[in-house]
């Protein structure tokens, strides 16, 4: 060593912590650690069906698993994954089961499982055209194919959110913008007159979240008495509308379903739609549940037209083989949801570019998934067909269950008006007052869930308190309706055995 080399020389690192650790996994850890994690699902999916489908653990005993202190040192991928086979995915109700038939039974499918993946790894945020350019138009494309399978006009305004709660709040506020003589946008609520929403009372609660969200007040949502088929009879709208008008209330929107969540009820919307237009009012139509069942032969007759409804919501995460968050908003309004939400601060002008879609502008949401690629992957990889089969297969395996319930003694199917896999049963032994039978079919529901081999859920209608069995997971077999019956009869016998 010369002299002159310190000054030259690189000068040893200062003594203390190792630099922070920075960037990804490299491209050959995602790699492996992707495929620690293919190995699980796939080996997940292998044994699904005999998994139970809901735990037998207690909430304390659940939220013990996960009380840990915060990570301050990295932890293995490898173990962290064990920790979830281990920990989480035993004490989850395992919505992808093929015996879950409780709310709205759906499914999520490869597809959309790989379509999740790539869309996080993107990092797609699809507000603008220019944060998203392929993005907003996969999404503008997808949403013309949902219009197409719900024979739903593709002209006016779409978008995708996360849920049809949320769809039906965005498209009442759109209403309201669309009420001439006021500018609740620019002005408010305040000195205009009482705005009231429409409804059977079979509607989604959904309705009343958006009514006191937007103002409208839960006391100016007008639920009237549903019919035995659980839709609504327009006889009684009109009647109300008129009343509500001569009162001075200013009547909004009426909220029609195609599919109710309690019995799958269908609204007569050609007669709504006639009575909303003599009226002006805002026709939304609910078709969360029933809208894509459109697909499934057996179902289609049974449907009305869609096309009438100024603002529609149809769910593929409830029927297109599609896991959560996924739900189409429709207008046929061109401009009804833009003209309520567009708002653009100077932070997000950007260049215009003909045809470039500006998502940000159709809801309240700013940031937004790339829900469109899971569609369009399913909608791809399974085409219409192939779901077409998936749906009604569904349907076949809904009647299996309605043909060996209807011909048991004591049961009863006391939503035989639907055409959507849903089954609702009822066991009714003779010498029981309904109080009586209310509180049997409670503890059947119970017993059958506290086997955790199936799982089903309950609703309580006219007929009293009924057992609900929704059918419409792809991995969904004869012998899974067949051992859902065997769990019914046999919870009937042990609860009722005193009869
Ligand atoms: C008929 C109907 N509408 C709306 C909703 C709300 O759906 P989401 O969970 O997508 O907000 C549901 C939920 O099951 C429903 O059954």
């Amino acid at each position: 060593m010369t002299t002159t080399d310190h000054l030259t020389a690189p000068s040893a690192p200062p003594a203390g912590p190792p630099p922070a650790a920075v960037g990804d996994w490299t491209p050959e850890e995602l790699e492996s650690n992707g495929r620690l994690l293919l190995k699980r699902l796939s080996e997940h999916f292998a044994s699904l069906r005999t998994q139970p489908v809901t735990t037998d653990r207690s909430a304390k005993d659940i939220h013990q698993l996960f009380d840990e202190p915060l990570p301050r040192d990295p932890q293995d991928f490898a173990a962290v994954l064990d920790q979830t086979w281990r920990d989480v995915r035993p004490h989850l109700t395992q919505w992808n089961h093929p015996r879950f038939h409780a709310y709205f039974s759906n499914s999520s499918s490869g597809p959309a499982i790989l379509a999740e993946t790539a869309a996080a790894a993107l990092n797609v945020n699809v507000m603008l055209w220019d944060a998203a350019p392929a993005a907003a138009a996969v999404e503008s494309t997808v949403l013309r194919w949902l219009c197409e399978m719900l024979a739903y006009p593709a002209d006016g305004d779409a978008v995708l959110v996360d849920g049809a709660s949320l769809a039906t709040l965005y498209a009442l506020a759109a209403a309201r913008e669309h009420l001439t003589g006021l500018d609740v946008r620019r002005t408010g609520l305040a000195g205009g007159p009482v705005l009231r929403v429409y409804a059977s009372d079979q509607t989604h609660s959904s309705i009343d979240k958006a009514a006191l969200t937007l103002g409208i007040g839960l006391d100016n949502v007008v639920r009237l008495p549903a019919r035995p088929d659980g839709s609504m009879d327009p006889a009684d709208l009109d009647a109300r509308l008129r009343e509500d008008v001569t009162n001075g209330y200013r009547p909004l929107a009426v909220v029609a379903n195609v599919g109710t969540t309690s019995t799958g009820g269908i609204d007569p919307l050609d007669d709504i739609a006639e009575l909303c237009t003599r009226h002006g009012v805002w026709l939304h139509v609910d078709a969360a549940y029933g809208g894509f069942w459109r697909l499934a032969g057996p179902v289609r007759p049974h449907l009305p037209d869609l096309a009438v409804a100024d603002s529609l919501v149809a769910n593929p995460h409830k029927v297109l083989l599609c896991p959560m968050e996924a739900s189409a908003l429709l207008s046929r309004h061109r401009d009804a949801l833009t003209n309520t939400f567009r708002l653009v601060p100077e932070y997000l002008t950007t260049r215009h570019e003909d045809g470039g879609v500006d998502f940000m502008n159709y809801s309240l949401q700013l940031g937004r998934q790339f829900r469109a690629l899971k569609l369009w992957w399913i909608l791809k990889t399974f085409g219409t067909d192939g779901i077409a089969a998936r749906l009604t297969a569904s349907t076949t395996l809904a009647d299996r269950l309605r043909s060996v319930a209807a011909a048991a003694p004591h049961w009863q199917v006391t939503n035989a008006h639907t055409p959507f896999p849903l089954v609702c049963l009822r066991y009714a032994p003779d010498g029981l007052d309904r109080t009586a039978t209310d509180d049997l079919n409670r503890r059947i529901h119970h017993r059958v869930n506290a086997g955790h081999r199936s799982y089903v859920s309950h609703t309580v209608t006219d007929d009293g308190y009924v057992i609900r069995v929704s059918i419409g997971n792809i991995h969904t077999r004869a012998e899974d309706i067949d051992a859902l019956w065997d769990e019914l009869t046999a919870a009937a016998r042990q609860e009722g055995g005193h009869l």
